[in-house]
């Protein structure tokens, strides 16, 4: 399962579960990316607002894996909109990272983080400014694909309006119960793939009864549930873990969720 890939539209393939990094310190983040690539991940995402490129790309180089066999992902974080900062912030991530190149960049948001998500300013022509400065990144073979990260349609809309090169990939939060069926519609019409973060929903679903029931019945824990459960609606999964054995058991998603408990899971609020 972890070596298996899409197909993004460039024609570069990005294996099917992605190890997620978010709130996993620097100082810290060497030991589960270690863990993670012994377990077999070939997919790593980091980002530069999580502050860890360093580390990741210490334990990625330390792993003695060749760099090829190796699919990275990095951002530009949320706050940065404009094209200079983005360039800069760019080569930035490409230093810390240290691993020749970045596979997959991403604008972290279409809005800063500390601005109200609905207020008025909506940063389109920022985000233009941004993903110029990503194109042209992805022209120089200094990244091999761009995307974007929690934009809605509106703001998918904008980049297409004005873009060279599309988004191959939307990063977003999706698990059961938050299926975010516009923005799915939307990339699936403009052959961008969407690749779900927190599909165990940064752990809100452990607790979840009507989960914990359907789980049961494949012998499988909820977390195991949750991505398989991601999987199976063809987004990429981006489960995050910092403790050893449920960084392995998040990599064991040997069973089928039947179509029926798919459509039961669908319809969970
Ligand atoms: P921990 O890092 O201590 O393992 P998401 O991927 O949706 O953001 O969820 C991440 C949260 O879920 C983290 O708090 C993580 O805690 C927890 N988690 C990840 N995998 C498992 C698992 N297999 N069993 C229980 N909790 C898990």
């Amino acid at each position: 399962m972890l070596k298996e890939k899409f197909v993004l539209h460039n024609g570069i393939e990005i294996p099917k579960i992605g190890f997620g990094t978010w709130q996993i310190e620097n100082d810290v983040v060497f030991e589960p990316v270690t863990t993670a690539l012994k377990a077999g991940y070939i997919h790593i995402d980091s980002a530069s607002g999580y502050g860890n490129e360093k580390g990741v790309g210490e334990a990625v180089r330390a792993s003695g894996i060749p760099r090829e066999a190796l699919f990275i992902t990095t951002k530009v974080p949320a706050e940065i909109k404009t094209y200079e900062a983005a360039v800069a912030n760019i080569e930035s991530s490409l230093a810390k990272l240290d691993l020749g190149y970045i596979d997959l960049l991403l604008i972290h948001a279409p809005q800063p983080w500390d601005k109200p998500w609905q207020a008025g300013h909506r940063y389109y022509e920022e985000n233009v400014a941004v993903w110029k400065a990503l194109e042209e990144a992805y022209k120089a073979g200094k990244v091999k694909s761009i995307g974007i990260s929690n934009f809605f349609v509106d703001d998918m809309k904008n980049i297409l309006a004005n873009c060279e090169i599309k988004p191959m990939v939307n990063q977003i939060s999706f698990h059961i119960g938050n299926i975010q069926k516009e923005a799915v519609a939307f990339c699936r019409e403009h052959d961008i793939l969407v690749e779900g973060y927190s599909p165990i929903a940064t752990g809100r679903l452990l607790d979840n009864k009507e989960v914990e029931k359907i789980a049961e019945k494949y012998g499988v824990s909820i977390a195991q549930l949750c991505i398989k459960y991601v999987l199976q609606k063809d987004i990429l999964p981006l489960p995050k873990s910092a403790n050893h054995e449920r960084i392995v058991q998040n990599t064991q998603l040997d069973f089928v969720i039947t179509d029926e408990d798919m459509t039961y899971l669908d319809a969970l609020k």
